[in-house]
């Protein structure tokens, strides 16, 4: 597929775009143009367009709006001092896109035609990539169920659509050490579950444990294993590390109830660079919260897409009905800087891509 313009659209003026990025927050403003295109089971892939951000036509008994057979992902452009606009690792978006298809039995989409559906969508909407430090372009694409049929079944027709947000730090407060309300009660994923995909469901069954963390004074919830509470998995929207007191960095095994996060990979890559010996391996929750007391367990951090890096300052739990604070003795520590600066200055094009990640698109 091409993505082909289909040239209908009244563009934001410039005065207007440069308004909305001096401050644009986190996936409040959307770009002029969104991609779409169409499966069914007779034709395959088809209809695709790029066409002006619209909102979606789908009869109330779309099956997405019923059984929630939907998937998505989330990937950013990044503008160069050239001016010149770059993605992240986009094939690994492309790839894990199929992986959640997979799961959720819907189609896959060939990595060229997600491709040119992102590629073709930021490169006409170029003028909404921020120049600003630590402003980028989201996109999110996304694939969901959208024919009229009650029956439980996969979707015998599905949407493919990709639209884009400039877009600031996630949290509030930019990039201040943030607190976790340790989740020992609910469950995010389980064995044999969709944790591993990137599914609009997972996120409906984290909001009850955010609202808990919020409640709680903290921004976001650090699920553990829903079979004993006891191993940490991730976030709800983003994974976690450890860094510890002799140079180990430690992150729970996806096994197939986490988010196989980019962020994730590349963080695990570039660890040793920092003289840090990457441990992907269970993590108790006794083992975290001896290890803060101990000092063995110096820094951590959540990553995702959205999240960058952002230091993790305390981690809050409940525990035999008495709210406990663990606090890390490095709140934004050492290791933590260092990855961080080394990922965002590749992800800018400030120091060299030995890892040939990024791509130009604009
Ligand atoms: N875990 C969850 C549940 C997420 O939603 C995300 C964000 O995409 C991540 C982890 C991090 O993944 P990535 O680094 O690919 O953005
Ligand atoms: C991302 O980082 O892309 C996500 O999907 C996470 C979400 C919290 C915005």
């Amino acid at each position: 597929m091409s993505f082909p313009l289909v040239p209908d659209v009244a563009t934001t003026p410039a005065e207007e775009i440069a308004r909305i990025l001096t401050d644009p927050g986190f996936g409040i403003h959307f770009t002029d143009h969104m991609a779409l295109a169409i499966w069914t089971e007779a034709e395959g892939w088809h209809d695709d367009r790029i066409e002006g951000y619209h909102p979606l036509a789908l009869g109330p008994a779309g099956a997405v709006l019923h059984y929630g057979q939907e998937i998505f992902e989330g990937l950013k452009a990044y503008r160069r001092q050239d001016g010149s606009v770059w993605l992240f690792r986009p094939d690994m978006n492309a790839a894990r896109l199929n992986r959640s298809a997979d799961r959720m039995t819907l189609p896959r989409l060939p990595e060229a035609d997600f491709l040119a559906a992102i590629g073709g969508l930021v490169a006409l909407d170029q003028a909404w990539v921020p120049e600003a430090d630590e402003m980028s372009l989201y996109i999110r694409p996304f694939m969901f169920g959208s024919d009229q049929f009650l029956g439980v079944r996969s979707a015998a027709e599905v949407t493919f659509a990709a639209i884009a947000s400039p877009c600031g730090p996630y949290f509030a407060d930019g990039i201040s050490p943030v607190k976790i309300w340790i989740s020992t009660d609910l469950s995010r994923a389980g064995q044999g579950g969709t944790g591993a995909a990137k599914c609009g469901g997972n996120y409906a069954a984290s909001l009850l444990a955010t609202r808990q963390a919020q409640q709680q004074g903290c921004s976001q919830v650090l699920f553990t294993d829903a079979a004993d509470h006891e191993w940490l998995e991730e976030l709800g929207g983003m994974n976690v590390f450890l860094v510890t007191s002799d140079g180990r960095l430690l992150t729970p095994p996806t096994s197939g109830t986490i988010l196989d996060g980019i962020t994730r990979d590349s963080v695990m890559t570039l660890a040793p660079e920092f003289g840090l010996t990457v441990q992907e391996r269970p993590i108790s929750l006794s083992e975290l919260l001896s290890g803060i007391g101990s000092r063995n367990v110096v820094e951590a951090f959540a990553c995702g897409t959205a999240a960058v890096i952002t230091p993790i300052g305390t981690f809050r739990l409940e525990r035999e009905g008495k709210i406990e604070d663990f606090s890390l003795p490095e709140p934004f520590g050492p290791k933590t800087a260092d990855l961080r600066r080394r990922l965002v200055d590749i992800q800018w094009g400030r120091t060299t891509d030995q890892f040939g990640w990024t791509t130009r698109v604009a």
